[in-house]
């Protein structure tokens, strides 16, 4: 008799099809040919491109290619909402998104279907896991919409949104984007992906039903050129982006200076790794949900499996295994695990790279099955054998190829986990839940999934580390990124500095030891240094007089600081407890020196303030110590068996350009929460005033601060801030001299790494208030949230 192993082996599913019926009877309502929803009504069809079905290559529909002036319309439009939707109240946003959920809900096998037809992917992941995700988002942040006015009473919406969204969950990450937006109070002007639009176009029909008000949502269709027009649009405040990093590149170039708030979700090359004690069955079955879900077609797919060596040919012989029971076919079929890819120039790209691994050497497995006829398809892809800087192991493939490498020890599986430009998500799995706790927080990304994979959920953020972007979807933090903090709205117009203009000249050093002696120096790894071009500038008082000279830091000054800060790395995984501390102590150093502080200010700047500066720094080094051990993680419990922590982990190494106006409270306002966190800083003091900044030396060195945790280099603001900016091995600039054009310079540069920035733009802070100068909203831009799952149970 056969064991019930070898019935299920051999069993097969006849074919289960979904009916279309519903959605064809839609599209055929429509006359299968759309125009732009803009102010809850369609504008007739305009130039038209297809829709087609990539299971089959049939044409579903037209759509209209948005030109630049419909974006001025519905940006107009949404606009002239904006304050009746923000006016509607917490209360009223909430009632209109929950009428939203319920609708999906109700209409959520019609949206499945349509996705299904217009995206190839599988109607068991769009009717099981898209469509209960989107429902989730809107309810969620129905809720959010109801108690914004006590849980975000500092803040108020950003305004009219810019959202652009890619093509492999068409709908899902239109609710990642609309429903914070809504929820906060900004109206969106809304761009699908050409290849998808079909279940937004149905979601502008739900919208009106639901009641959202006309011009709070917005929907244009088209193509690159659409996405263009919003992200220059000057009356977009806030541009929200989830697509390839080469895009991402280019809006961040596009906004620079705009004054734009903007959050980019980009590409991934996520690890999946597997330790010698984990439950490989399991782990099997999550690499095919990691990879093979919506064909690998997915930024955070589990790209790249990292097995221990030890484990490996067991591991790759139960995979191999797996792949060959994965079902292909119509996506429509129930049984089927993959679909088909959303367009043959996706095929093209997939099969390129899986020819450079075949010319490099690699092996690649395939199992034997036959891909229809028509469409696009691609078969699971498993790559042996690719070296760490291989094609494969390197770009993002985004279809359902698997690369696999092994390693022998934990620091070696981090050490190959973080090789990459990327830092979306990864996968830990082992038994050893100690393990797992050391490595998640080693690895550099967004969301850590130990023993599970590809979960979402509306409570926890998503979003990435380095060139995967910035911004969160989802949780608290997803709303912060639609809202301002009221006090933003507070701040004066940056100071017009006097001294700086005559600070410019900068005179060498003649040579002589005697002149660069008399220099205060640069601080580098906790040594005061000389200048590696040996100049210097002469700083002058309020009153024009001389008073002393700085050096004249540069590129390669800027290096060493650089290297130095990232040596520090002691700093990092020091307790909070412990920076507090330093913290604390560097008060106590000022404070006993406060009086020499006071005069260097008062000679520098001429404010009669000095004494009132002082003690004021010395408060806000108080203030940041207290907030060091207190700016706590979550931890969420989302619809699952287990809980999700989210840790504000800091972001390394951050470069800090300080204003000019309250020369020491202004360095230790922005210094003194970065390093409270764990991060360590090359600083660039106020270029009209940096004495106080170089007076700190001693401070530092009295206080227990680690060599290299502060470095600090003199000289032009506008020429170390551009070095900063385009240091690859910078995580974060932040701008806040007053420099609109130096602001904008440093936006625009950042994008070739996609490093954080935080720029003042033209606009001073007044730095004595805690609102304008404290707060969370300054510990967010000093860290980056990690969501690691952890499942528990049986
Ligand atoms: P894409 O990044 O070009 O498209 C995403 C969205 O941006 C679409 O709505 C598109 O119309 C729009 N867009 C294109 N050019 C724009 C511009 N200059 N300004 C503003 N918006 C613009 O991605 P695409 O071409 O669909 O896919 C290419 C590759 O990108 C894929 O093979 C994949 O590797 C990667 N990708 C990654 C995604 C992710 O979530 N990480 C999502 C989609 C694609």
């Amino acid at each position: 008799m056969p064991t019930i192993k070898e019935i299920l082996n051999t069993m097969e599913y006849g074919p289960a099809p979904e009916s279309t019926k519903e959605a064809q009877a839609w599209l055929e309502q429509r006359g299968r040919q759309f125009g732009l929803f803009i102010n809850n009504e369609w504008s007739a069809a305009g130039e038209l491109f297809a829709s087609i079905n990539p299971a089959n290559g049939a044409k579903l529909a037209d759509l209209t290619q948005g030109t630049a002036a419909d974006v001025d319309r519905a940006v107009a439009a949404a606009r002239a909402a904006q304050p009746g939707w923000q006016a509607l109240g917490g209360h009223g946003r909430a009632k209109v998104l929950y009428s939203i959920a319920r609708l999906m809900q109700k209409h959520a096998r019609l949206f499945a279907v349509l996705e299904t037809l217009d995206n190839g992917k599988t109607i068991r992941e769009t009717r099981d896991v898209d469509l209960p995700l989107v429902a989730r988002h809107f309810y969620y942040h129905a809720g959010w919409a109801q108690l914004q006015a006590e849980e975000f009473s500092d803040y108020r919406a950003v305004g009219v949104v810019g959202q652009i969204v890619p093509w492999n969950f068409p709908l899902l990450m239109l609710a990642w984007k609309i429903a914070p937006a809504l929820a906060a109070g900004n109206t969106v002007v809304f761009k699908p992906a050409e290849f998808t639009s079909l279940t937004a176009m149905l979601f502008a029909d739900i919208c009106v039903q639901a009641g959202v008000p006309a011009g709070v949502v917005n929907i244009v269709t088209g193509d690159g050129r659409v996405g263009e027009a919003i992200v220059k649009h000057e009356g977009i405040d806030k541009l929200a982006f989830t697509g390839s990093t080469e895009v991402g590149r280019l809006i961040r170039e596009a906004s620079a200076g705009s004054g734009k708030k903007l959050s980019l979700e980009l590409g991934g090359k996520s690890p999946f790794i597997v330790f010698e004690d984990a439950d490989l069955d399991a782990a099997v079955e999550g690499l095919v949900d990691s990879i093979w879900f919506n064909q690998g077609q997915v930024c955070c797919a589990g790209s790249r499996l990292l097995v221990q060596e030890s484990v490996q040919e067991k591991f790759l012989t139960k995979l191999r295994a797996r792949m060959d029971k994965l079902t292909l076919g119509s996506p429509l079929d129930k049984s089927m695990d993959i679909g088909a890819l959303v367009d043959p120039v996706q095929k093209q790209r997939i099969e390129g790279l899986v020819q450079s691994a075949r010319e490099e050497g690699c092996t690649v497995y395939q199992p034997a099955c036959e891909l229809p006829a028509d469409g696009s398809w691609f078969p699971p892809t498993l790559i042996t054998g690719a070296s760490t800087s291989a094609a494969v192991a390197q770009a993002e493939i985004f279809g359902p190829v698997l690369v696999a490498m092994s390693f022998r020890t934990p620091p070696e599986a981090v050490q190959l986990a973080n090789n990459t430009v990327y830092g979306l998500a990864a996968c830990v799995w082992t038994e050893n839940i100690s393990l797992a706790l050391d490595v998640a927080p080693a690895i550099k990304a967004g969301v850590v999934w130990i023993n599970t994979a590809n979960q979402f959920d509306a409570a926890c953020g998503f979003g990435g580390y380095r060139e995967s972007g910035y911004g969160r979807e989802g949780g608290r933090e997803g709303m912060y990124e639609y809202l301002t903090a009221k006090a933003e709205d507070a701040r004066p117009v940056a100071p017009v500095v006097e001294a700086k203009a005559k600070a410019k000249a900068a005179a060498p050093a003649a040579g002589g030891a005697f002149a660069i002696d008399r220099t205060a120096k640069l601080y580098i790894g906790g040594k005061q240094a000389r200048p590696d071009g040996a100049y210097s500038r002469a700083i002058h008082g309020a009153d024009g007089s001389f008073i002393a000279e700085v050096g004249e830091g540069n590129r390669k000054d800027i290096r060493n600081a650089v290297e130095a800060a990232h040596k520090a790395t002691g700093w990092t995984k020091a307790t909070a407890h412990n920076r507090a501390q330093v913290l604390y102590y560097i008060a106590e150093n000022l404070a006993a020196r406060g009086e020499e502080f006071a005069a260097r200010i008062a000679a520098m700047t001429g404010t009669k303030n000095a004494e009132k500066e002082v003690q004021a720094s010395i408060e806000r080094l108080f203030y940041w110590a207290a907030w060091a051990d207190k700016y706590d993680g979550l931890a969420h419990q989302p619809p699952m068996h287990g809980i999700t922590v989210a840790l504000n982990e800091p972001l390394g190494v951050i470069g800090i350009v300080c204003p000019n106006e309250a020369p020491l409270l202004g360095f230790i306002s922005l210094v003194a929460p970065a390093i409270a966190l764990g991060n360590r800083v090359v600083v660039v003091p106020s270029e009209a005033h940096p004495l106080s900044a170089t007076d700190l030396y001693q401070v530092f060195d009295t206080s227990d601060l680690p060599a290299g945790v502060v470095n600090i280099i003199t000289g032009s603001a506008d020429e170390l801030a551009r070095t900063l900016a385009t240091h690859s091995d910078i995580d974060a600039v932040w701008r806040h001299d007053g420099s609109a054009e130096g602001c904008a310079e440093v936006e625009r540069l950042s994008a070739a790494s996609l490093k954080r920035t935080w720029v003042g733009g033209a606009k001073g802070r007044d730095w004595y208030s805690t609102a304008q100068a404290g707060g969370r909203a300054v510990l967010a831009h000093a860290s980056q949230v990690k969501n690691i799952w952890i499942p528990y149970g049986v």
